[in-house]
């Protein structure tokens, strides 16, 4: 008996109403506001107004009903709306794959950016439609809305790959990244 006959899923097309935001079939949804991306933005006392004044989305997560588990491949997309937090533009939580896996980003509309950290070096991918950011093994990930419409992009990954989110709270991104005046400004992690 071949090993793969206990899957937990079929073979399988996946639809995308990109309007809509939704996949069909599809798994669990996971919704962001900004109560849940404490200790994240620098300005903890904006941060904090933010969630007093409505507490809004910051982004959404729909996943395919692929389940996480190693061997299998699951997708997800994630919009992130736009707008920011005492200048910071709103972004992911960010994590790191607990063990060092690889995954892609697919830019759907939208623009965006994807910010890796290794723990030593920074990297900036620009995200628009048609761009797939690679993020290798052992590069935390965040990403970011950097337009004024919502960003919208595709994960690939390993189902075995996790998501450590503590990693980000404790060792930072490398950067910030803020609207200036001119385009993004790029400020230490560390700082403020
Ligand atoms: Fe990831």
């Amino acid at each position: 008996m071949s090993e793969y006959s206990a899957l937990p899923v079929p073979p399988m097309s996946i639809r995308f109403d990109q309007g809509a935001g939704t996949l069909s079939p599809e798994g669990p949804t996971l919704t962001r506001r900004m109560s849940d991306l404490e200790g994240l933005f620098r300005d903890s006392e904006a941060w904090a107004a933010a969630v007093a004044d409505g507490d809004p989305i910051v982004y959404s997560v729909v996943s395919s009903p692929v389940p996480e588990i190693d061997r299998e491949l699951p997708q997800s997309i994630t919009t992130i709306q736009p707008g920011t937090t005492a200048g910071e533009l709103w972004m992911t939580k960010g994590h790191q794959h607990p063990n060092h896996q690889g995954e892609i980003y697919l830019c759907i509309s939208g623009h965006g950016g994807l910010l890796m950290f290794d723990g030593t070096e920074t990297r900036w991918v620009d995200m628009t439609p048609g761009t797939i950011g690679y993020m290798p093994p052992g590069w935390a990930h965040r990403s970011i809305n950097v337009g004024d419409e919502p960003y919208s992009f595709l994960a690939v990954y390993p189902g075995g790959a996790g998501h450590d989110y503590g990693w980000v709270l404790e060792h930072g991104m490398g950067q910030r990244v803020l609207a200036g005046a001119d385009g993004l400004d790029f400020v230490n992690y560390v700082e403020g």
